[in-house]
């Protein structure tokens, strides 16, 4: 007989499997719980978190092609007081063995500070994910990740402010990614979690106009193994996998690249039963 394999150590605990629910794919937890046992799951990383409640961009939000999903969801969240008062106190409440990753975004660096300086306090949340991937709007719409030295001053000041661990989520377009992965472990971050969705838009399939959404699904699979491979190589902190998994193998193709933990978005949405029976395949090895 196998003994089942050892808990993940991350984040200073530990994750009784490697399987995330992707950021914005599950809510904040109780909008999926009616369909997926969170128990079973390593974690869930919850939507962006802003300062302000956010509506989101019209209808509609997604779209499917045959490569995957496009989704231009706008970051619409309840706003860090309803995120604090409501959505992690449920969490609190019902999960145990799962850890909660509390995905931050804004539309400049003091955005991410005070939603971080508001939550930080909250025991049921084992790290931060810095959405890097979102516009800032005092430096003409350019994303916080896309120059290292916008990154390093995002990262400085999340770290300053965060008294829990936190993971850099960077987008698979950025020409050296293993290079910003170096600039958020110089600046304190705990891990990186590879990767967001790639720009994109198919004519009239989106309420936001022109201005396009994100492509994720299967078509990322191998974007973000790559991305993992190049960073893995190049910095000393752990890499969260994510893009394209729908299966145990695909999650396999992310651990053999280095990856400690990964997360199931898209194929989640399409079939809420994904990230248990990938959970329990790798369980079984
Ligand atoms: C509908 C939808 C909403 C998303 N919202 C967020 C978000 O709020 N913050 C974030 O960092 N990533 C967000 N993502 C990106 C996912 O977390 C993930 O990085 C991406 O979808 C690739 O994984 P997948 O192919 O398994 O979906 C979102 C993706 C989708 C499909």
């Amino acid at each position: 007989m196998t003994s089942p394999p050892a808990p993940i150590r991350l984040f200073g605990t530990s994750f009784q499997n490697p399987v995330l629910l992707a950021s914005g794919t599950a809510g904040f937890g109780h909008e999926v719980s009616g369909v997926i046992d969170l128990e079973a799951l390593g974690g869930i990383v919850t939507k962006a978190v802003t300062p302000e409640p956010r509506r989101g961009h019209p209808a509609p939000r997604v779209a499917e092609f045959p490569g995957g999903m496009l989704n231009a969801v706008g970051l619409a969240n309840p706003g860090l007081g309803a995120v604090r008062e409501r959505e992690l106190s449920w969490l609190a409440a019902r999960v145990r063995r799962a850890r909660v990753l509390v995905n931050v975004a804004g539309a400049s660096i003091d955005d991410y500070a005070r939603v971080i300086a508001g939550l930080t306090d909250l025991p049921v949340i084992t790290a931060f994910e810095i959405n890097a991937s979102c516009p800032n709007t005092s430096a003409g719409g350019l994303e916080f990740g896309a120059t290292p030295e916008s990154l390093r001053q995002l990262v400085r000041r999340c770290r300053a402010v965060s008294t829990r661990p936190m993971t850099v989520k960077l987008s698979p377009v950025l020409p050296d990614i293993a290079g910003m992965a170096q600039v958020a472990e110089q600046e304190g971050a705990d891990a990186v979690t590879l990767v967001n969705t790639i720009p994109g838009t198919l004519d009239g399939r989106l309420g936001n106009g022109t201005s396009g959404g994100g492509v994720s699904g299967p078509a990322l699979l191998a974007v973000g193994v790559l991305a993992t491979r190049k960073v893995r190589g190049a910095v000393s902190i752990p890499v969260i996998g994510v893009g394209g998994i729908r299966t145990a193998h695909d999650a396999r193709q992310y651990l053999a690249a280095g990856a400690s933990l990964v997360a199931i978005g898209t194929a989640a949405l399409a079939d809420p039963r994904v990230p248990e029976r990938v959970a329990r395949e790798l369980e079984r090895g």
